[in-house]
């Protein structure tokens, strides 16, 4: 079969979505039917739920993160990691952008990735700002920073509502205007703004190509679709 990434010395841009880590077992926002605990995703994902009931955002998220450290990286992640050694051992360049924040991507081995909507396993103080990495699965919430100003913690998440750090968005841009193919993966091209880059990187005249278990609602924008399970798919179509 014909191989996405015919020149290993060329730069490669990648995006994943929830799609990718649905066979590690994590539920994709789709399959959830929008809904957790019979909350819209919205209504526990944004800082006016948090500022509202910080119990119950953190509820939901502990278990998340719980979920997310009890599953392992698929084939699919594993192909991205491979694919991204291979790419630099020929002198090209590779750059992972992931939607997801479960954490998969680095614990696969990606090196060059950015998780553009936060991570899991990091918490982030509302107080003083400090990100840290954290485990814990606390019993008493929320939890407080053990900073001077014992600010209280927050999941290191870009809810609804709220920006993507600027660093990455111009990390991003940069890379879709540079990269000679952006390769999506696993998401359905709804949450904005990534559900746009796809568009950026067509307008700067880049290869499109998109891999998926069904078509996503931008696929307008893709030269390429691969329709099927990413960790299926990936290992023998990749490179
Ligand atoms: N794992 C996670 O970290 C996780 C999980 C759920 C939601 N989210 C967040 O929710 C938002 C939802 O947007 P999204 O587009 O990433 O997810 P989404 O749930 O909207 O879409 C997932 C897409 O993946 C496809 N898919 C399902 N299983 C697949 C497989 N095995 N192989 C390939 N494709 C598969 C579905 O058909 C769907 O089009 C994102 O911001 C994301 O951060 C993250
Ligand atoms: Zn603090």
């Amino acid at each position: 079969m014909e191989k996405i990434v015919k020149n290993l010395k060329s730069y490669v841009v990648v995006m994943t979505g929830a799609g990718i880590s649905a066979e590690s077992g994590i539920k994709t926002f789709r399959d959830a039917d929008g809904l957790w605990k019979n909350y819209r995703i919205e209504e526990v994902a944004s800082p006016i739920a948090f500022a509202r009931d910080p119990e119950l955002v953190w509820e939901f998220y502990l278990m998340r993160r719980k979920q997310a450290l009890e599953c392992k990286p698929n084939n699919g992640h594993i192909a991205l990691t491979n694919l991204e050694k291979a790419v630099k051992q020929n002198g090209g360049k590779f750059l992972l952008i992931t939607q997801n924040v479960d954490g998969l991507h680095k614990r696969a081995g990606s090196e060059n990735v950015i998780e553009i909507h936060g991570n899991l396993i990091y918490s982030r103080c509302a107080k003083c700002g400090e990100i840290f990495e954290d485990r814990n699965i606390y019993q008493e919430i929320p939890p407080y920073h053990n900073c001077k100003e014992k600010g209280m913690l927050r999941p290191h998440i870009v809810w609804f509502g709220e920006s993507l750090n600027p660093e990455h968005l111009e990390i991003t841009t940069n890379a879709l205007s540079e990269c000679d193919i952006f390769i999506v993966i696993g998401t359905s091209g709804v949450v904005y703004p990534a559900a746009g880059f796809v568009s950026i990187a067509k307008k700067f005249g880049k290869k499109t190509v998109c891999v998926n278990k069904e078509e996503p609602d931008n696929i307008g924008y893709f030269d390429e679709f691969y329709k099927g399970k990413a960790g299926e798919l990936l290992p023998e179509i990749l490179f």
